[in-house]
């Protein structure tokens, strides 16, 4: 078995993230994921990469190209670390077939039994998409709870949601994995019973109740969705009246949002004192170069082959996106698919109506610049000068940062405030230097761009505010001017 490259080096590095929503626990037998997240803090976990081989995958005539398997056992380590499980190793297991029964062959269970015992693991997160009747097998032979690629995400995700959408969107994709999980261990019942010749054995009614439960719920939920949809605009309203422009972070998995996110907050004083900071950690206020202030929002990062059930739920995690004011698109650019990974964000981001090649909001990072070797760092600048010629004017070419050493961030905030700036109004206003109370309120409210003390006991001051701002400035202080 083959060992991850770089597992520990980042596990404590993730903000918390709240949890946002509930999904319909105790419907169904096999493993509940809302107890897992009770028992999550620090639960000791397994992450197990239970790939097939070379030669076993073109067997199974799959369309897309397999990927690197190192590379999805990083992100599986990561998802996992994202949910603060504590991985305690992430191996891969290759494996020449499937086994029905347990997915891997009997060797390879005993094997991993073996460590679960050894090392007092109590989840083994699996790589893969588990039947439930495997899932329950593997339960029973590792001795550990066992949950699969979907139910990760899942709950990741009800972790993640923020809105009350995103919320019910996640409960309602929860729902359609336990039925279709019943309906799956229901055939394997009928097909078992049709084999022994048995009518109506006993677990039929048990399913059948599981079933119609779970569909009442999904109705119910469908419900609330269609009346959360019809006030959204009413959200819509309130959320422009959250006091700061909002700067989203969105990016594929592992490319490094949560590091630039507390590289970017850590340091500032700002960063904590707001109530919200503490509420929500996946939010959090910054203070730009010139005073500005706004709020950093952390989104659950892009993953690779989706189950399909989770587009919508996971579009609607997304949704403050849509009413960020300014969104920075992380990407690693020293990975080897960093352009197939750039491509599926872009058109997620599409489908949302972000059109990424033209939106003004958007700025695109090129994260890990540390890991670039001398000619790949080259290469990198000079495609993202190129990249900013043609339709785009020269302020939106990317910007090549590194979240861990800190490279490129004063860019990074230059850049949005410049973005921001568009849209804004830039003001003169003189003060009496003994009014501290008005200057105060300038820090508070506004961008000081420049102040000059005149030496008649004035205070020249140059400051930049949003539209809406204008006139609350222009009450308090009458002689304003623009610039
Ligand atoms: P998800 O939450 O899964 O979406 O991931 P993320 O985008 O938040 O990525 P995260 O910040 O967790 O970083 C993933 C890995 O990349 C961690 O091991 C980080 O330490 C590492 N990393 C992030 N930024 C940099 C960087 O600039 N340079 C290097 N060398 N590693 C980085």
């Amino acid at each position: 078995m083959k060992k991850a490259k770089d597992l520990t080096d980042s596990s404590n590095q993730k903000p918390l993230k709240t949890s946002g929503t509930r999904g319909a626990g105790g419907d169904d037998d096999s493993f509940d994921l809302h107890q897992a997240r009770k028992i999550a803090q620090a639960t000791r976990t397994l992450v197990v990469g239970p790939y097939l081989n070379k030669h076993a995958q073109r067997a199974s005539a799959k369309a897309s190209p397999p990927r690197d398997p190192q590379d999805r056992l990083l992100e599986a380590a990561s998802l996992t670390r994202a949910i603060q499980l504590e991985v305690v190793d992430a191996f891969i297991a290759t494996l020449s077939a499937l086994t029905p029964a347990t997915y891997m062959g009997s060797g390879k269970v005993a094997e991993i039994a073996e460590r679960v015992e050894a090392e007092e693991i109590a989840l083994v997160v699996m790589d893969c998409a588990l039947s439930p009747v495997q899932q329950r097998n593997l339960e029973k032979a590792l001795g550990a709870k066992v949950i699969d690629r979907t139910g990760l995400i899942l709950e990741i995700f009800g972790q993640r949601a923020r809105t009350r959408e995103g919320a019910l969107q996640v409960e309602l994709a929860h729902l359609a994995y336990q039925k279709s999980r019943l309906v799956r261990s229901w055939t394997h019942l009928e097909r078992q019973r049709g084999g022994f010749g048995f009518l109506g054995g006993p677990g039929e009614t048990q399913i059948e109740t599981d079933r119609r439960l779970i569909e009442e719920r999904m109705a119910r939920i469908e419900r609330d969705l269609a009346g959360v949809k019809r006030t959204r605009a009413l959200h819509r309203k309130a959320r422009r009246d959250v006091p700061y422009p909002v700067v989203a972070l969105v990016g594929y998995t592992n490319a490094g949002k949560s590091t630039l996110f507390n590289a970017l907050t850590q340091s500032d004083v700002f960063a904590k004192d707001l109530l919200f900071a503490t509420l929500d950690p996946t939010l959090r206020a910054l203070r730009l170069p010139h005073g500005g202030k706004v709020i950093l929002s952390d989104t659950v990062g892009f993953i690779s082959d989706l189950p399909t059930l989770l587009i919508s739920a996971f579009r609607a995690t997304l949704e403050e996106v849509l009413e960020a004011d300014v969104i920075v698109h992380v990407r690693d650019i020293s990975h080897a698919d960093s352009d197939a990974q750039s491509a599926d964000v872009t058109e997620i981001l599409q489908q949302l109506g972000i059109d990424s090649a033209s939106d003004i909001r958007r700025i695109e990072v090129w994260n890990k610049a540390d890991l670039l070797a001398p000619h790949a760092r080259t290469a990198a600048v000079e495609s993202a000068s190129h990249a900013a010629t043609g339709v785009k004017p020269a302020d939106m070419q990317p910007i090549l940062i590194s979240a861990l050493t800190g490279e490129g961030l004063p860019e990074l905030l230059a850049a949005i405030e410049a973005r921001l700036a568009k849209g804004r109004v830039e003001m003169h206003l003189k003060l009496d230097a003994s009014d501290g109370q008005g200057l105060s309120w300038l820090y508070e409210n506004t961008e000081i761009l420049a102040r000059q003390e005149d030496g008649k006991g004035d205070i020249d001051l140059r400051v930049r505010v949003l539209p809406q701002m204008r006139e609350r400035l222009e009450r308090r202080f009458p002689g304003v001017a623009l610039m």
